[in-house]
């Protein structure tokens, strides 16, 4: 059993090198760390890339109703089996199964997990025939499924089946090193989402990223930079843009420094603009400085000049 807990760039080394091994992964991570990402990274460097990815979250589906999504049902074998239907095991046979929070399986289906895992074979719920289904098992966690086999929760059996490799995908506030190229990725992908001209991330706002704790992890920063790239006046996201809790924390006291240099030019000039409607002239010799070097800033900051209410501009 291979366990790593440091940083992200050994988690997806370790994913690239289990691959393309035919062998099951346990993926063990918070919620909202990457556990999916990592999932899928496998699936497309294995040699079944080609193949369905068929993921079911073992959580959301009530016994009877997970049994038969994994194992698939026969005509008749309750009320709504209206006819024959293929399971997860059939349909992922050439390809790849994803097992969601698979610690939350009944002591019941974790028996037929376990059967289906050993004899390469399963039975349609309501089926006295056997058929062969041999999907690779890929299953995630966020939860200690060691401690819930001392607990007597979990088979003890299953999880050596499932854990032949193990995988801890790091909450990210032990990755911080991370944070500044997953904000610029995200906000790459925003910026091509809303159409927007978003070129990076405010020093300030990078700060306060840089200092919240991340209890929701990759999924909260993905929704925190986004936020920001909705709300962002300019090419760069700021500290104003971000969410409000990120910069209230520790007794509610802001962590951002105001002393971001930049930042207070570019509010002064959007000031200055707005309340002399746009003409910019005017604002330049408010803010005393020339209109050429009015002009720079403006395309530099990318702030948007109020239309003009006459005059010169
Ligand atoms: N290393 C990464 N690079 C780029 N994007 C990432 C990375 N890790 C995670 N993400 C993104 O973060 C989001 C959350 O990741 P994912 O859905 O894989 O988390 P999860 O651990 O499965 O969450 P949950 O426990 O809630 O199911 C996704 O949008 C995913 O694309
Ligand atoms: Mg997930």
């Amino acid at each position: 059993m291979v366990l790593v807990s440091s940083g992200m760039r050994e988690t997806l080394e370790l994913a690239a090198r289990v691959a393309p091994l035919d062998t099951g992964v346990l993926i063990f991570g918070e919620s909202g760390t990457g556990k999916e990402y990592v999932i899928r990274l496998i699936h497309e460097h294995s040699s079944r890339a080609g193949q369905p990815l068929v993921s079911v979250n073992c959580a959301a589906l009530t016994e009877t109703l997970l049994e038969s999504e994994l194992f698939g049902h026969v005509r008749g074998a309750f009320t709504d089996a209206i006819r024959d239907k293929a399971g997860l095991f059939e349909v992922a046979s050439s390809g790849t199964l994803f097992l969601d929070e698979v610690g939350e399986m009944s002591a019941g289906l974790q028996a037929k997990l376990l059967r289906a895992l050993q004899e390469r074979e399963i039975r349609r719920v309501g089926s006295e025939t056997s058929i062969k289904a041999n999907p690779r098992i890929v299953a995630a966690t966020n939860r200690d499924l060691r401690s819930a086999v001392h607990a007597g929760t979990f088979r003890e059996d299953l999880f050596y089946r499932l854990a032949a490799f193990v995988i801890v995908v790091p909450p990210l506030r032990e990755r911080r090193e991370a944070i500044p190229a997953l904000a610029k990725e995200f906000l790459q992908r925003a910026a091509v989402r809303f159409n927007k001209d978003l070129q990076g991330i405010a020093p300030d706002a990078m700060r306060v990223l840089l200092d919240y704790d991340w209890p929701g992890n990759v999924r909260e920063l993905e929704h925190a930079v986004e936020r920001a790239a909705i709300l962002a006046a300019g090419p760069r996201i700021t500290a104003l843009e971000l969410p409000p809790e990120l910069r209230l924390q520790d007794g509610g006291e802001p962590v951002d420094s105001g002393f971001d240099l930049e930042e207070h030019e570019r509010v002064l000039i959007e000031k200055a603009l707005e309340q002399f409607g746009g003409n910019r002239r005017r604002a330049a010799e408010a803010l005393n400085i020339s209109t050429v070097t009015l002009w720079r800033r403006i395309k530099q900051y990318g702030v948007r000049v109020p239309p003009a209410r006459g005059g010169t501009r």
